[in-house]
């Protein structure tokens, strides 16, 4: 079989992949600034639509950006760039995963709003080339993949804190097929990597008042790279005496989520990659699904914002993809806002996409031309957050959530 390796030349491979990794560690080391956006001139926001449904609901977040951020873009605070060509048609034919003329775009810009993208798998009939979005976390540096999930009637108030560099994911393409018969992966954890995640999840409670993290890994079973995570994990903790924190495996953790006596004493999550992804999905049903949740993937020096929901070709291929839901776009670009330093504008966008989705529900989205479309539901959110009642309204909600 032409795929399988030999010994030898899967033993050059794992030399390699070390040599890769030594070098990201020595790359971590030299501690790196976070960018200051107040002291930019001009914050760019790069938007990239992706594939599917993708441009629809980006499109729609843009309307609401373009809107909320009118008086900065007319004086040069901000300026939005539209990035084409993070397509998979493109991707393919030039085969990466994201196209080198498409991330020197993304690059020029300071912050990304992303929608969905393909990642293929096996069997597609697409090749089988590196998902979009593992590639972009890793060539931007998106160390931390942060995702809220808030249901007030059920107490649940979370905040995962996902590392976004490392675990199963970072060499999720390199792995190797020795013989036809025996297939290998790498999972990953660095000291640096694990512990600049689980300082800004520690962080984040310190600075909001949160008495609980809680760190999940398998440690019990994956002994080395989840034991590094949770070692590393006690050490940064002593640093915040006064949060309280705790440990769980993954597998009770996915239990206690759904456990209605448990679920809300859990605030802030922190955890390695693939348990992360797996969770906040898991999370985000429980908010009403994963199109209501937004996702932040935070670096030093850029950050991204995203859907963590996938691009949804039946919808297009149905001719329906104008009636997808945007609410996790908008989501993630109240969540660019908070980033960059509008934090009103961001409080009054949540507000107002938990209003419109949770409570008054003037417009619903169904997917389907029975519901609204996603550019009429942008609108209803803006008309929302420019409401003078607005935190009326949220009050209200809250009230009969409590
Ligand atoms: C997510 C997605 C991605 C991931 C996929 C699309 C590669 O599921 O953002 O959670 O696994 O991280
Ligand atoms: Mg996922």
């Amino acid at each position: 079989m032409v795929d399988a390796i030999s010994i030898e030349k899967a033993k050059e491979h794992f030399g390699r992949i070390l040599e890769q990794q030594l070098a990201r560690v020595e790359r971590m080391r030299t501690d790196q600034e976070w960018t200051d956006y107040s002291k930019l001139k001009t914050i760019r926001i790069g938007i990239c639509g992706g594939d599917g449904i993708g441009p629809y609901i980006s499109g729609s977040a843009q309307t609401v950006l373009e809107a909320l951020l009118k008086e900065e873009i007319a004086s040069g605070r901000v300026e939005i760039r539209v990035i084409e060509g993070l397509t998979i048609e493109n991707r393919v034919k030039v085969m990466k995963a994201i196209p080198d003329d498409v991330l020197a775009e993304i690059k020029e810009c300071h912050v990304v709003l992303k929608g969905p993208t393909t990642t293929p798998k096996k069997g597609d009939p697409w090749p089988n080339i590196e998902s979009a979005n593992v590639a972009m976390r890793r060539e931007l540096d998106l160390f931390a993949n942060v995702r809220p999930v808030r249901v007030p009637e059920l107490g649940v108030d979370w905040m995962f804190y996902r590392e976004n560099t490392e675990g199963s994911y970072v060499l999720g393409s390199q792995g190797v097929n020795v013989t036809d018969d025996l297939a290998i992966d790498f999972c990953v954890a660095t000291s640096q990597g694990s512990e600049r995640i689980i300082r800004l999840a520690f962080d984040y409670a310190h600075k909001n008042g949160i008495n609980k993290v809680s760190v999940v890994t398998k440690a019990n079973v994956v002994k080395t790279t989840d034991g590094k995570f949770l070692s590393i994990a006690e050490e940064v903790a002593r640093d915040y005496p006064h949060v309280k924190w705790d440990d769980w495996f993954i597998d009770i953790m996915t239990a206690k989520l759904i456990d209605p006596y448990r679920r809300s004493d859990f605030k802030v999550i922190v955890l390695p990659n693939l348990y992360g992804d797996i969770l906040t999905d898991e999370a985000a049903q429980i908010q009403g699904g994963v199109g209501t949740a937004g996702s932040a993937n935070i670096g030093k020096k850029y950050a991204m914002f995203e859907a963590i929901h996938g691009s949804a070709p039946r919808m297009v291929d149905e001719g329906r993809a104008q009636y997808a839901d945007p609410s996790s776009m908008i989501k993630g670009a109240a969540m660019l806002l908070n980033h960059i330093g509008f934090v009103e504008l961001a409080r009054r966008l949540e507000m107002a996409l938990e209003v419109c989705t949770q409570y008054e529900k003037r417009l619903v989205m169904t997917g389907r031309s029975n519901g609204a479309t996603g550019q009429e539901f942008a609108r209803y959110v803006l008309d929302t957050v420019n409401d003078p009642g607005l935190e009326a309204k949220w009050k209200g909600y809250q009230a009969r959530s409590g």
